[in-house]
């Protein structure tokens, strides 16, 4: 029966990332998936994660398992960190999945069950897992336009214009903060065009908020999802917490629903968590519980602020640094985008025969549309990036 498989096609982000291993010359760069990394170009573990792991490990008592939901400290704590201060808070359900991944499958499960081959419209371009993770739950998928080429920003109009053509209760993915991957976020004022419109065409916008804290702060990372969460009756976010808590291997994300009231909303959560029992059953406690233990202590809660603010601000210079770098190379101001976008990737407008240029000459390592991740710099490898992209770009 075997024999009857076809080889799965390598997964865009994550294939990069073993080539790169593999790559013997010492100064590669690894610009490729969404990791943090610090001047030395490691990933390290929080201390605020270092010292909840310790706090956990005398703390507790028993793996028995917890009910289909997960952690429900870590629901009530992280619904209060992305709905803090909104009316929808009161009637949300939330529950933990494994990595922001399993929330968005879940939630497109959850969709298909509500609405059989129902529409979702996502941003071209949009994360390249979220295609094949909406058409493997069962829905369509359509784009709408959202990033000018030309100005390296959001082309509001445009976007808002295809969104007026959706139809009551189809569904519109939107990147909550630290868009992904072009670096270009929505303003407020976009937001409440989106807000506007989904009140007239009645469509259902679903928020995926990966980076909450890593583009503009905690607080402004979420406004747009509360706006939409407050102005309209049913809202769905899928949210992770691989990169604000550095615990990507420990795949920590939640589904939240929002509906026109408690009732229906809970009514929502008991169907995921059906969706969930036929799948994994619950989702793993460990990472969970670090975020719990650090969003319910003050001094913990205060560590991880100020490391989240650390890590925002390294982010924020290396786009500074870089954008100097080019203009100092090219002599104009082409790049500039890089310091107007926000969060961890820009996409820079490269040709797919520069991309591999880069990987080919100079190892330097990028998504297939040119994304990259901007934590992957270090101020020492800077030079070394800006001097290729001088070589290849006229
Ligand atoms: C990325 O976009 O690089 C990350 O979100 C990693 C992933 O799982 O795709």
């Amino acid at each position: 029966m075997l024999e009857k498989l076809f080889p799965a096609a390598p997964d865009p982000i994550l294939s990069l990332s073993c080539t790169f291993k593999k790559d013997p010359r010492p100064q590669k760069m690894d610009l490729g998936i969404g990791v943090y990394k610090d001047h030395l170009g490691h990933t390290p573990i929080m201390k605020a994660v270092k010292l909840a792991q310790e706090e956990l490990a005398l703390r507790e008592t028993s793996k028995v398992y917890l009910g289909l939901g997960g952690n429900e400290g870590f629901n009530h704590a992280i619904t209060e960190l992305l709905l803090k201060g909104t009316a929808a808070e009161s009637r949300s359900a939330t529950i933990q999945t494994p990595g922001g991944t399993g929330a968005l499958r879940l939630i497109g499960e959850l969709i298909s069950l509500a609405k059989p081959n129902g529409c979702i419209w996502m941003s071209a371009p949009s994360y390249v897992n979220h295609k094949p993770i909406m058409e493997a739950a069962g829905l369509k998928v359509q784009f709408y336009p959202y990033f000018n080429e030309k100005t390296m920003q959001v082309d509001v109009n445009p976007m808002l214009s295809a969104l007026s053509k959706a139809s009551k209760n189809d569904i519109v993915l939107l990147h909550g903060c630290c868009h992904n991957p072009t670096g270009a976020d929505l303003r407020l004022s976009h937001w409440e065009g989106i807000t506007e419109l989904a009140q007239k065409k009645g469509f259902i916008p679903f928020v995926d908020i990966a980076y909450q804290g890593l583009g503009k702060g905690l607080e402004n990372d979420a406004q747009g999802v509360r706006l939409l969460a407050n102005s309209l009756d049913e809202i769905f976010i899928a949210t992770s917490y691989s990169k604000n808590f550095g615990l990507y291997r420990e795949r920590v994300g939640a589904a939240i629903v929002v509906g026109k009231n408690i009732k229906e909303a809970e009514n929502a959560k008991g169907c995921i968590s059906q969706l969930a029992r036929t799948t994994y059953t619950m989702p793993p406690n460990h990472g969970a519980a670090i975020v719990e233990t650090i969003l319910s202590s003050s001094s913990l809660k205060k560590q991880w602020h100020d490391e989240l603010n650390e890590m925002r601000e390294r982010i924020f210079c290396l786009r500074h640094l870089l954008t100097q770098a080019l203009a100092f190379r090219f002599n104009d101001e082409r790049f500039h985008f890089i310091q107007d976008h926000t969060g961890m990737f820009s996409m820079l407008g490269l040709s797919p025969f520069q991309v591999e240029a880069l990987k080919a000459q100079f190892g330097i390592y990028l998504l297939g549309d040119s994304r990259i991740n901007i934590a992957g710099l270090t101020e020492d490898s800077i030079d070394y990036f800006a001097d290729a992209i001088k070589i290849l770009v006229k």
